[in-house]
Formats: C-alpha cells, sequence, structure tokens
C-alpha cells in the first residue's frame, strides 16, 4: 500500500514510520510511506505557507495553492483516496480502518493552525477524517494513528505472533484480558483456566471476559457485535448480575467461576462446619473444583444456616461472583465485617456469620 502525507512537518513523522511493525513493513515494501513538505510547493519569496484568515478572528490558515500543488504532484492522476485529517471529519474506527485497508493508495494532508483554507479541501480531498473528538495542534499524530492502524491491516504486515484477528473491535467486542509470565506476581494470580490448556474452556473463558469487559464499557457495541444465542444468554445473565449488585447497593464486582475456582481449599472449611466436612465431602468431591463444593455442599445443606448477618455487614463486600446462574461475595475486610464470613441463600437473606477468623469468606447466593 502506498500512502503519501503531505505535511509542514515531514520529521515529526519519520521516526515513528521508522520503527517496529511500521519499519519493518516499510523495509519489507509493504507499505510505502512517502512524505512530502508543503513549503516545497510554495510559490512566494519567503516560502510563506499560511496567512490570516479572511474576516477576522485567531490564528492562521493555509494557503490553498501549495497544498493542489503538493497533491497533484503527489497524485497526478488522482489514483489515491485523499483525506484531509481534520476534527470536522468522520470518526475513525475500526470498521473504516478495514475498508481503508482495502484502498492500494492513500493520500493524507495535515493541516496545522487555524486549519486550511477551504479551497484546497474543495478541489483536492475526497473526504475529511477526524481521528477523535478533541483538538490536536496539527494532523501529523492524526495521519500516523491512521497509517498505524491501517497498515495492521495490510496482508504480512502483522507476523503471526501479532495477529489481529481477535483485537479488540475487529471481533465487534472489546479483548478479554491477557496474561503472560510469571504465573503470580505481586500475589495476584493468573487465570487458572489460562494454565491449564484446555482450549475449549479457554475460549469460553476469553469471549464471556469479552463480552462482560464490553457491557461494562462499551455497550452500546454489544448493538451491531455478532452474537450466538451462547452469548445473548452470557449477557442475559451477566445482566442480572449487574441488576443484583445494584439492588444490594454495594460496591461490588463479579469474578468468574474459573477465578472463584481458584480460591484455596480452606474456604470449605470455613463454610462447612467440621462434624459435616466428612459427610460433605463424600457427597461432593467428585471432580469438582473448590466453589463447586462449597456451592453443592451449600445445596445439600451441609452448611448451617441458622444465623444471620447484622446490619451493615454488607459494606464490606466487594466482590461478587457468578457462576451459572449463582452469586458469590467475598468479604473485603472492612472494619465491619472483619473476621466475618457470611453466606447467602437463595432470597439473598443472610443465612450465616461465622466470626473470628482470619480469612474472610465468600457469599453464594442464587439469583
Ligand atoms: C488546531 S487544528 C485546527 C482546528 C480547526 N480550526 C477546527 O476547529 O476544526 C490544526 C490541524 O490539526 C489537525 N487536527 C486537529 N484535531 C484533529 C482531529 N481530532 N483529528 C484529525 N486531525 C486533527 C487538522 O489537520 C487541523 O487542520
Amino acid at each position: 500500500m502506498r500512502i503519501d502525507v503531505l505535511t509542514l512537518f515531514p520529521d515529526m513523522l519519520r521516526p515513528m514510520l521508522g520503527e517496529s511493525i511500521l519499519g519493518r513493513a516499510a523495509e519489507n515494501g509493504l507499505i510505502d510511506v512517502r512524505l512530502h513538505d508543503i513549503r516545497d510547493y510554495t510559490l512566494n519569496k519567503h516560502h510563506n505557507t499560511d496567512d490570516y484568515p479572511f474576516g477576522g478572528g485567531a490564528g492562521m490558515v493555509m494557503y490553498a495553492q501549495p497544498i493542489c500543488d503538493a497533491v497533484r504532484a503527489a497524485d497526478p492522476d488522482h489514483t489515491a483516496h485523499r483525506i484531509y485529517l481534520s476534527p470536522r471529519g468522520r470518526t475513525l474506527d475500526q470498521k473504516i480502518v478495514e475498508e481503508l485497508g482495502r484502498e492500494e493508495h492513500l493520500l493524507l494532508l495535515c493541516g496545522h493552525y487555524e486549519g486550511v483554507d477551504q479551497r484546497a479541501l474543495d478541489l483536492c480531498i475526497d473526504e475529511e477524517m477526524s481521528i477523535g473528538d478533541y483538538v490536536l495542534t496539527g494532523g501529523e499524530l492524526g495521519a500516523l494513528v491512521l497509517i498505524d492502524a491501517v497498515s495492521r491491516m495490510v496482508p504480512g504486515v502483522l507476523g503471526s505472533a501479532e495477529s489481529g484477528e481477535d483485537e479488540s473491535f475487529t471481533t465487534g467486542l472489546l479483548e478479554y484480558p491477557q496474561y503472560t509470565r510469571p504465573a503470580v506476581y505481586q500475589g495476584m494470580a493468573v487465570p487458572e483456566v489460562l494454565l491449564g490448556g484446555n482450549h475449549a474452556d479457554i475460549e469460553a473463558w476469553r469471549r464471556e471476559q469479552s463480552l462482560e469487559i464490553t457491557m461494562r464499557r462499551r455497550p452500546e457495541l454489544l448493538d451491531t457485535a455478532p452474537l450466538t444465542d451462547a452469548d445473548r444468554a452470557i449477557l442475559a445473565r451477566l445482566r442480572a448480575a449487574e441488576n443484583a449488585i445494584a439492588s444490594l447497593g454495594i460496591p461490588a464486582e463479579r469474578l468468574l467461576l474459573r477465578e472463584a475456582d481458584a480460591f484455596e481449599k480452606r474456604w470449605f472449611n470455613t463454610f462447612v462446619p467440621e462434624e459435616k466436612r466428612k459427610a460433605a465431602k463424600k457427597q461432593c468431591f467428585s471432580g469438582r473444583r473448590h466453589v463447586g463444593y462449597l456451592w453443592q455442599a451449600f445445596s445439600m445443606g451441609f452448611i448451617d444456616s441458622e444465623e444471620t448477618l447484622p446490619e451493615g455487614c454488607f459494606s464490606g463486600a466487594n466482590l461478587l461472583y457468578l457462576p451459572e446462574e449463582k452469586i458469590l461475595l467475598r468479604v473485603s475486610g472492612e472494619p465491619a465485617v472483619s473476621g466475618s464470613a457470611v453466606l447467602c441463600d437463595e432470597a439473598m437473606t443472610y443465612t450465616r456469620v461465622s466470626t473470628g477468623r482470619k480469612a474472610l469468606g465468600p457469599y453464594l447466593a442464587k439469583i
């Protein structure tokens, strides 16, 4: 792909274009970015490129003549799709990036100061493109953003190590969290599922994470993202959990099943009274992981439920978990609940408080 960039400050672009993936793409002949200094096309003695705006007002406006001459020199047969970087333009997004990625030749005009004489745009430019609802000092950064994003669409620019297939937006959703070594950093463990090597589980985990992050941060993307019935079921469940959290009025977050499963075994001991543990294990420990045990123990009545939670206890809950149709809350250690562990029943009423324990326990509830 060829990209001609017209700018008053070509040196602003050079360093970025020569490094990393863009630099390698240029070296391999996959992208051919040509920088043109608009000043070289001025006809006046002092090589001025701008002047005061007719009608008054702040700032300077770039002359039409050097721009039009530079455009004609760079793209004499108008083979390029010609873009003026401008806050007034279409806002660049991944769909437009993909659209531009199909072009063989782009021409990018970078404005500066107050902008460009309108006649240059009317005569020489196909469309205006914005990189976001804010104003930059010049179009150079916008051009770099566009070049970077569009180059990723050119076959071969991304090596297999940088494959762009399941990036944010490409799938219609935001991307799931990524982790690399070490498996535990500052006490924070990588979600267990990613270490297990079960690709179906990993895919399911990533999909659910993507759906959840998109739902929380950019819910409007879900209107157009291609969703399966399974995705819709997950979203319905996540929304139900959001509502359940909202109705509790506590600062809580969900934790995914597999993350919750990474809880230590002692959770079980925290909740199942000693005299019932043996029987509970016999009934519950058939291939289930810890939260599974706990939930099963709870639903089979191995966990007592005669005590009730004192008022205000929920102020310390900071984590809420929703495996399938269940919720698990973990107490954070706020003074109000420090040393207490609480279990909720299906109606989200409190069924058990164990006090004086160092480790704080999970809540389980059904929604
Ligand atoms: C200070 S701006 C001019 C803004 C212009 N007076 C306006 O209000 O629309 C100077 C140049 O920066 C570039 N620019 C500023 N914001 C931009 C954005 N959000 N996207 C793309 N280019 C931008 C344009 O090329 C513009 O000509």
